[in-house]
């Protein structure tokens, strides 16, 4: 595997370590109203995913394990052991990667608007096209045709926050959108790490989510009911942004427990 880069971050607070992950294709600041309400209580580290935000964005293919790598550096930099992971969407995909590689790293998950599945054959195909895409097209193409998935149904994306989730977006780098397009197109799929009954482990999920569906969430803790499954209304892929307080005090809850 290659080796780990140094990715950028802000952290809040002090207590037990809270890793706030960002999906695809967005940047730390996606947890901002989290990361100042959660920073009262825990630690909350906030990183820049490889090849997002200010992080850097070498060329090739990002698997899972190794975004997680780049994670359990910082941790190591930061002098943190073990954290609670939680992940929106891709960054969901990475903590689990953290729960299959480096257990002992985990003190609790949380899978954000994200699932434990690998992707279908199509799914894949189409993400490795749309990877090509980018280095050929750039970031902007991707940007028009997810924005509108990433909110509830009939979201005016015209407002201050999807503009800000857009300018976001287009900020990504195309080597960045391309290594973890391919990357989760390598992805396996991660339903036995969420068998063991430690640690602790949650969902939140928007009940409109259009890119993760509700009902697959639903019939995954029915087969699993110690994961906890929390549905967050007036929210599609964004809870943190679409639903903040209901999204941080679900958190909130979760960590209470630990
Ligand atoms: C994300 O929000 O991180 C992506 O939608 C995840 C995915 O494409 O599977």
């Amino acid at each position: 595997m290659t080796d780990p880069v140094a990715l950028h971050y802000e952290e809040r607070g002090s207590g037990l370590p809270v890793v706030l992950l960002h999906g695809y294709p967005l940047d730390h600041t996606l947890w901002r109203a989290q990361m100042a309400a959660l920073g009262d209580a825990y630690r909350v580290i906030a990183p820049d995913l490889r090849g997002h935000g200010a992080s850097p964005a070498p060329e090739g293919e990002y698997r899972m394990d190794l975004l997680a790598a780049d994670v359990a550096a910082l941790l190591d930099r930061l002098g943190v052991e073990r954290a609670v992971w939680v992940g929106h969407s891709m960054g969901g995909y990475v903590a689990l990667a953290a729960l299959r590689t480096m257990p002992e790293r985990v003190a609790g998950l949380v899978l954000c608007a994200s699932h434990p599945f690998a992707d279908p054959p199509d799914k894949a195909a189409s993400r490795r096209a749309s990877a090509a895409q980018a280095l050929r097209e750039g970031t902007a193409p991707l940007v028009s045709g997810m924005l509108p998935l990433l909110f509830r149904p009939g979201t005016n994306l015209e407002t201050i926050s999807a503009h800000l989730i857009r300018s976001m977006m287009l900020r990504t780098p195309p080597q960045g959108v391309a290594g973890v397009l391919s990357g989760m197109a390598a992805r396996p799929d991660a339903v036995d790490a969420l068998r063991p009954l430690d640690p602790p482990k949650a969902i939140l999920a928007g009940r409109d989510d259009q890119i993760v569906r509700l009902a697959d969430l639903q019939a995954l803790v029915a087969e699993l009911p110690h994961v906890a499954l929390h549905v967050i209304d007036g929210a599609g892929h964004l809870p943190m942004i679409e639903q903040p307080e209901a999204t941080t005090a679900a958190l909130r809850a979760f960590l209470a427990a630990l």
